[in-house]
C-alpha cells in the first residue's frame, strides 16, 4: 500500500484528484464511487477541474453501498448522497450512476442483481474508498469474508452511532445494508482510500500496518497491487513508520489497469 500523508486536505484534494487524469483520454470508463465526508475534499476537485475540461462527461459511477429500506430517493440513500455531490454538481444525468436498490423487495436478490451488473460492465477500473472508524470498508463490517461479494450486512452498533448525524434521530439509522464485498472491491484496477480526522488513527493503523484479518476488513487492501491511501496528519497518527511513508517517492499516475 501506499501511504500518502498530506499536511492539508486541500493538498489531499489535489493529489487524489490526479489519479483521475486518465478520464481525460477515455482511458478511465468506470469509476466506484463511496459515500462519507472524507471523500468530499476530492469530489469538490473533481467537479472543478470538470468545469474546466469535461473530462469526466462520459464515465460511468458506480455505488459502492446502499441501506436496506431507504428507496434511491430518500434524502439518506447514498444514491441521493452521490447525486448531491458529485453527479448532480458533474451537470451528469442520474443514469449515469450504477445504483443499488435499497428498497427493492427481497435486499438478496438485489445484492445479487448488482453484483452482476458490475461485472457485465467489466467492473471498475478506479474505486474510491473511504474508512469505518471499526476498519470497514464499503459497508464490510469486522468478520467480513475477504472474498466476499455484493451482499446483505448487518451494520454494528459502532457504524450505526458513527452515522446517526445523517438522520433526524439515532434510531432512523437502518440496521442493514447492501455492500459491495470486500472480494467485489478487491477486483477494482486501482484503489484510493481517504482516511482523515483522528477518529480514523486506529483504524488506518490496523489497516496499514496490522495483520491481515477479517477483523479489520481494510487490512485485505493489503493484498491488492495498486492502492493508495492518503491521510491527514490526525489519521496518520498512530502509524509506526509514519516517517518511512513521508520519504515515498510516488510512482506518477499511468494507464490505469484493468479491473481484475
Ligand atoms: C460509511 C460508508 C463507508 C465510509 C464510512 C466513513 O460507513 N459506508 O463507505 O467509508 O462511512 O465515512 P466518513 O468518511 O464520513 O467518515
Amino acid at each position: 500500500m501506499e501511504v500518502v500523508i498530506h499536511s492539508s486536505l486541500a493538498e489531499l484534494a489535489v493529489a487524489t484528484a490526479d489519479r483521475f487524469e486518465g478520464a481525460a483520454d477515455g482511458r478511465l470508463q468506470r469509476i466506484g464511487l463511496a459515500t462519507g465526508s472524507s471523500p468530499l475534499p476530492l469530489y469538490d476537485e473533481l467537479i472543478a477541474r470538470h468545469r474546466r475540461t469535461g473530462y469526466l462527461a462520459a464515465v460511468e459511477f458506480f455505488q459502492l453501498d446502499e441501506y436496506v429500506g431507504l428507496g434511491g430517493d430518500d434524502p439518506n440513500s447514498y444514491r441521493q448522497f452521490l447525486l448531491e455531490h458529485v453527479l448532480g454538481p458533474l451537470g451528469l444525468p442520474a443514469e449515469r450512476l450504477h445504483a443499488i436498490d435499497g428498497a427493492a423487495a427481497d435486499p438478496f436478490d438485489e445484492a445479487d442483481r448488482y453484483e452482476a451488473e458490475l461485472v457485465a460492465a467489466g467492473g471498475v477500473e478506479l474505486q474510491v474508498l473511504g474508512l469505518g472508524s471499526d476498519g470497514h470498508i464499503g459497508f464490510n463490517e469486522p468478520g467480513s469474508s475477504l472474498g466476499s461479494l455484493t451482499r446483505v450486512k448487518t451494520l454494528t452498533a459502532t457504524t450505526r452511532s458513527d452515522n446517526a448525524r445523517f438522520f433526524a434521530a439515532p434510531e432512523d439509522v437502518p440496521h442493514h445494508v447492501i455492500t459491495q464485498g470486500v472480494g467485489t472491491i478487491l477486483r477494482a484496477g486501482e484503489i484510493i482510500v481517504i482516511a482523515t480526522g483522528a477518529g480514523k488513527a486506529d483504524a488506518v493503523a490496523a489497516t496499514v500496518e496490522g495483520p491481515l484479518t477479517s477483523s479489520v476488513p481494510g487490512s485485505a487492501l493489503q493484498l491488492h497491487p495498486r492502492v493508495q491511501i492518503h491521510l491527514d496528519e490526525p489519521a496518520a497518527a498512530n502509524l509506526a513508520r509514519a516517517d518511512y511513508y513521508r520519504e515515498t517517492l510516488l510512482a506518477r499516475p499511468r494507464l490505469p489497469d484493468p479491473p481484475r
